[in-house]
């Protein structure tokens, strides 16, 4: 029997592995300079919680998630987005008596049964941000501005980033009916989906991919135009911010995300390149969701970014990941001095330094091939003589040059060939 990885998951493989570190890096390293540190919750957790907090009538609730009974019977779910579970640790934890604002990342595993695609996945990984405790303009154009860093540094170019405020649960009723009666005489025309969505939430119809629903979306009703003053002022404080730090923006009435949690500030970062699925990163402010789940009532906002998508359109700009380091020096040896090649690599190593030796019992000129197929800068060859005078030449690979040294002497001279 063959086996293979299931159907929308994937290997990340040695050669692949090293851009997600990079990236990885990269992300937990901007985050540092934001204050935020790492939180790590379960892969799974109990499904209720995505439901109240995801929203029942959701299309990750309703189609995508991975529900499964545990063995006592209990309903679990393998985590189809990260908020949830960090919002039920941050309360669990009491992390709402700790002095504001509480700035948590993460680098998650994530499980969505969808529709296979190029950058939609089952299986995926996001990188995210989550704020606690600020109801300020100031926290959302904070994590924008980390995003922003992060888009830039990484020199990627034709992404763009989608601002939209869908209001507060003050405002949104009445939107929500406006948006109601808007699209009432079109039901007919809209796809399956929408005429579902039409009774659980209206919203959205205006991001449907679908073309018949694309038009009628086209002149409906628009949410900034229903926000009450409170959402109002938010609003023109994370334009002001935006335009303060320079960040251009779209102003996007048809972001209205696919999560319920979400009250005022939405946003996306969108490529053009990723095939169709363009959302490099989604995110907003979500003011109600701590207390919907039994905690204080708590502002929040935050952004999760797919790492899948950010690679592919990294590939696509043709970015030039850092290459992987090759080893310092290759221990080459003679059968009677396989012991000793082995201790030396080990103490090198224990300095710290990148040493190879042969464990696949290979044959001298075996050896010295691998030396050359894995591009080690110094070769060191020990013989009898070499282990009864415990030193040895060793040879500058590029230029042949060599040098007599002794192995005390190994790793303080290599250390400077580290890179
Ligand atoms: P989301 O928009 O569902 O938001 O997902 C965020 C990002 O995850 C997307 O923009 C996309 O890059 C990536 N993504 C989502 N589904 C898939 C998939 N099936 N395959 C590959 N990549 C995918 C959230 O998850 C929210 N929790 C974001 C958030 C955090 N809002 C506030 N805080």
């Amino acid at each position: 029997m063959n086996f293979r990885a299931p159907r929308g998951t994937h290997d990340i493989l040695p050669k692949e592995s090293g851009q997600w570190q990079f990236v990885e890096q990269k992300f937990s390293e901007l985050c540092r300079r934001f204050s935020y540190q790492e939180i790590r919750t379960p892969v799974f957790e109990q499904t209720e919680l995505f439901a109240r907090g995801v929203g029942d009538g959701t299309d990750i609730v309703q189609k995508e998630m991975y529900n499964f009974e545990d063995k006592a019977g209990r309903a679990m779910t393998l985590r189809p987005e990260g908020t949830a579970g960090v919002v039920r640790s941050y309360i669990e934890h009491g992390l709402a008596s700790e002095p504001s604002p509480i700035k948590l990342f993460y680098n998650i595993t994530a499980f969505r049964y969808e529709k296979m695609q190029k950058g939609r996945y089952r299986e995926f990984r996001q990188l995210g941000c989550e704020c606690f405790g600020s109801k300020s303009a100031s926290a959302d154009a904070e994590l924008i501005t980390l995003l922003w860093l992060f888009f830039s540094e990484l020199r990627m170019k034709d992404i763009h980033l989608e601002v939209n405020s869908i209001g507060c649960p003050l405002c949104r009723p009445a939107y929500k009916e406006a948006l109601t009666e808007y699209l009432r005489p079109h039901l007919s025309k809209l796809c399956e989906d929408c005429r579902r969505r039409f009774a659980t939430n209206p919203l959205r119809v205006l991001d449907c991919k679908e073309e018949s629903c694309r038009k009628i979306a086209q002149d409906a009703p628009k949410s900034l135009e229903h926000l009450c003053p409170e959402c109002l002022a938010h609003w023109e404080g994370l334009l002001s911010l935006l335009d303060t730090f320079a960040i251009p923006y779209n102003i996007n009435p048809k972001i209205v995300r696919g999560l319920d949690y979400y009250s005022k500030t939405v946003f996306e970062f969108i490529s053009e390149n990723v095939g169709t699925q363009g959302t490099i990163c989604g995110g907003g402010r979500y003011d109600g969701l701590v207390e919907e789940l039994g905690g204080p009532a708590t502002p929040g906002v935050g952004f999760a970014l797919g790492v899948e998508r950010l690679l592919l359109e990294l590939e696509a700009q043709g970015f030039s990941f850092p290459e992987p380091v090759d080893p310092t020096i290759f221990i080459a040896s003679f059968p009677e001095q396989r012991l000793l090649a082995n201790q030396l690599a080990f103490s090198l190593r224990k300095e710290g330094l990148h040493a190879e030796v042969d464990i696949c019992e290979r044959s001298f000129k075996a050896q010295m091939k691998h030396a050359n197929r894995i591009k080690a800068k110094y070769l060191l060859v020990l013989g009898d003589e070499e282990a009864k005078q415990m030193c040895g030449r060793i040879k500058r690979m590029a230029d042949g040059a060599e040098k007599e040294l002794s192995f005390s002497e190994l790793a303080s001279f290599l250390v400077n060939f580290e890179e």
